[in-house]
């Protein structure tokens, strides 16, 4: 089973990321972050910046590849994943950029962009930390529920739920969110070691209880999760609010020795 940690907020979510990610940089001189975009992982990103910052810890070998990308929306838009990662974490966290991979959404080569990113994670190793959000649906990344569980980073059409939550970042019009993606596959996601999914809010605790203590279903995609050996799930209460072992997950996370992290 996963780790369930519940909260008070993002910015506790964040501390325990951040803490996690600079155990990891202190053991490996060229770690690999899987990145994501969304609202949920900004506290982590703001808290690892300022660990990163006190520490005075390097980062110039860290790579990272990010978990999806808009099709056929130019890489410069301000909206693509690859602007919007550049903005919420190379910047902040000073990495080198051409360390930093985004999939490929040229509709050009979509086709065989997919294998070459899930090579190119092979190549540099795999990733060492992913983070994940979640879809009100239940997806990670952008893999829509439906999508397979053994999927590797592929093209995918986005549901009209996800374009109405995204509209938000298109003039609210959802005639401008792209109905196309690039998405690393479950499969892709599940060959990271470690996997820290951050959820927060009611609109999450559907997706979460479905997540957490529901079957395993290409139905909620981030379901997949209860195949991994290391994941993490930090949400705040009123995303574990539907969470039948609530308790048991607080007392469990409690009673842990120091020493184990997460
Ligand atoms: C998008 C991203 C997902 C993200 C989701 C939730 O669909 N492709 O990776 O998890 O949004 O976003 P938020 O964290 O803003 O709720």
């Amino acid at each position: 089973m996963a780790e369930v940690i519940i909260v008070k907020d993002e910015d506790e979510a964040g501390e325990i990321y951040a803490e996690a990610v600079l155990r990891l940089f202190k053991e490996k001189s060229d770690p690999v972050l899987g990145l994501a975009t969304g609202s949920s992982p900004l506290a982590a990103y703001r808290h690892l910046a300022k660990r990163l910052q006190r520490e005075g810890i390097n980062t110039e070998n860290v790579r990272g590849f990010a978990l999806d990308e808009y099709a056929g929306l130019d890489p410069q838009h301000p909206q693509s994943y690859r602007s919007t990662i550049n903005r919420t974490v190379v910047e902040p966290l000073h990495l080198n950029p051409e360390l930093v991979r985004v999939p490929n959404g040229n509709l050009d080569t979509i086709q065989t962009a997919g294998a070459d990113y899930d090579a190119a994670i092979a190549k540099a190793g795999g990733v060492d930390i992913q983070i994940l959000g979640i879809g009100t649906d239940g997806h990670i990344g952008f893999n829509e529920p439906g999508s397979s569980l053994a999927s590797g980073t592929r093209i995918k059409t986005l549901t009209e739920q996800t374009r109405i939550d995204n509209a938000r970042f298109f003039d609210n019009d959802v005639t401008k969110v792209p109905t196309h993606c690039i998405t690393q596959g479950i499969g892709t996601i599940l060959k990271a070691r470690h996997l820290i999914l951050l959820a927060f809010g009611e609109g999450k605790a559907q997706a979460i209880s479905e997540t957490v203590e529901g079957g395993i279903s290409s139905f909620c995609p981030a379901s997949a999760l209860q195949l991994h050996p290391h994941a993490t799930i930090i949400v705040d209460e009123a995303a574990g609010g539907r969470l039948r072992n609530k308790d048991y997950y607080k007392w469990a996370f409690k009673n842990k020795p120091e020493w184990q992290g997460i």
